[in-house]
């Protein structure tokens, strides 16, 4: 006997779009086995609980298989699970070696079987990337890639040496032997600069001028696009930052660009650089975001702009919840 296991994921919970994606596993997996009906002799599905509208069971029964014997159970509700998501498992009489099938948000839990995917959330700063970007990744169980901290670890560089942010030579010259690395703590990147852990300060206020300012220098920009097409060819990833879409990753399978007024980009950042106690000033922060925007966007190579082919959300007047339903959406359209 042989078991063989599938899963898929849906865009909403309806009976109509149950049917219609345990129809399409089944298929898929009795073609990629070639597998004839009355081989199979029980399908176990399972599925998270946010689905409620049909029994998956019910589903392959009037999907035509008609002569196994079927069983639907409930998952338990697992913190960063997938969501919508319908497991099966196919026992047939036979002895062969299995052909799994994966699709759709599902191909990331077998992510040995499935294609590498890389989804780059590109926009000015407050408009909500990040923590977008953080709970694709924890969806997906991909690497979430902050670009921007490894701009902020160079920029914090430069101050600490002393050299002004003006000073383009004396940059390229002390990025010379800098060491950046990213690494991983509990799920979140941590960022190393010359082996020291400095996520924490290159949050200060006074290091995102700075950063947008050393980020214009050509050289400094290879250095970081070279670091992050090298971690995004290695394995699937989520990367927010400016120019990921149009030139970091070009060929990314997935681009999104968010927006918000800038007085909500403000407020946000207020809020949350008021919560980790940083002293702040709305107005300050307000301006401060403006010449940001207008510095990142005007620079000569890779940027701020929109990816012709990336969707664009206005986040101002969205939940994060209301964002990410629609690039889930959006993700499972496709894969
Ligand atoms: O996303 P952030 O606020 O942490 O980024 C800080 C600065 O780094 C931003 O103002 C411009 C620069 N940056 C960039 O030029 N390209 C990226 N991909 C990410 C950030």
């Amino acid at each position: 006997m042989t078991a063989i296991r599938g899963a898929t994921t849906i865009p909403e919970d309806s009976a109509e779009e149950i049917k219609k994606a345990v129809k399409e596993l089944l298929e898929q997996i009795t073609s990629r086995n070639n597998l004839k009906q009355d081989e199979i002799l029980s399908l176990v599905f399972s599925n998270t609980k946010d689905i409620r509208s049909y029994y998956p069971s019910k589903a392959a029964r009037e999907a035509g298989f008609e002569s196994c014997s079927l069983f639907s159970a409930q998952e338990p509700d697992i913190d960063g699970g997938l969501k919508l998501c319908i497991r099966v498992m196919m026992f047939v009489e036979r002895n062969l070696t299995p052909q799994h099938v994966y699709l759709r948000g599902a191909r990331m839990l077998r992510k040995d079987l499935a294609d590498k995917i890389n989804i780059a959330i590109d926009g000015p700063a407050g408009s909500g990337k990040s923590t977008v970007a953080k709970a694709l990744a924890r969806d997906y169980r991909i690497l979430y890639l902050d670009t921007g901290a490894m701009y902020r670890a160079c920029a914090l560089k430069v101050l600490k040496a002393g050299v002004s942010v003006e000073d383009e030579a004396g940059i390229v010259d002390l990025m010379k032997d800098v060491r950046l690395d990213v690494s991983y703590r509990d799920g979140e990147q941590r960022t190393l600069l010359d082996g020291v852990d400095v996520s924490e300060e290159i949050r200060e206020p006074s290091v995102s001028m700075a950063a947008s300012t050393v980020s214009k220098y050509p050289s400094v920009r290879m250095h970081m696009t070279e670091k992050q097409r090298e971690i995004a060819a290695k394995m699937s990833c989520v990367l927010d930052g400016r120019d990921i879409g149009t030139f970091v990753l070009p060929e990314a399978d997935f681009k999104f660009y968010l927006t918000a007024t800038p007085e909500v980009r403000a407020r946000r950042r207020y809020d949350e650089l008021r919560a980790k106690g940083f002293d702040v000033n709305y107005e300050e922060l307000l301006s401060g975001l403006l010449r940001r925007d207008e510095q990142d966007s005007t620079r000569k190579l890779a940027p701020l702009k929109k990816a012709d082919d990336a969707i664009e959300i206005d986040t101002s007047d969205m939940t994060v919840q209301e964002v990410l339903t629609v690039i889930r959406a959006k993700i499972q359209e496709v894969i």
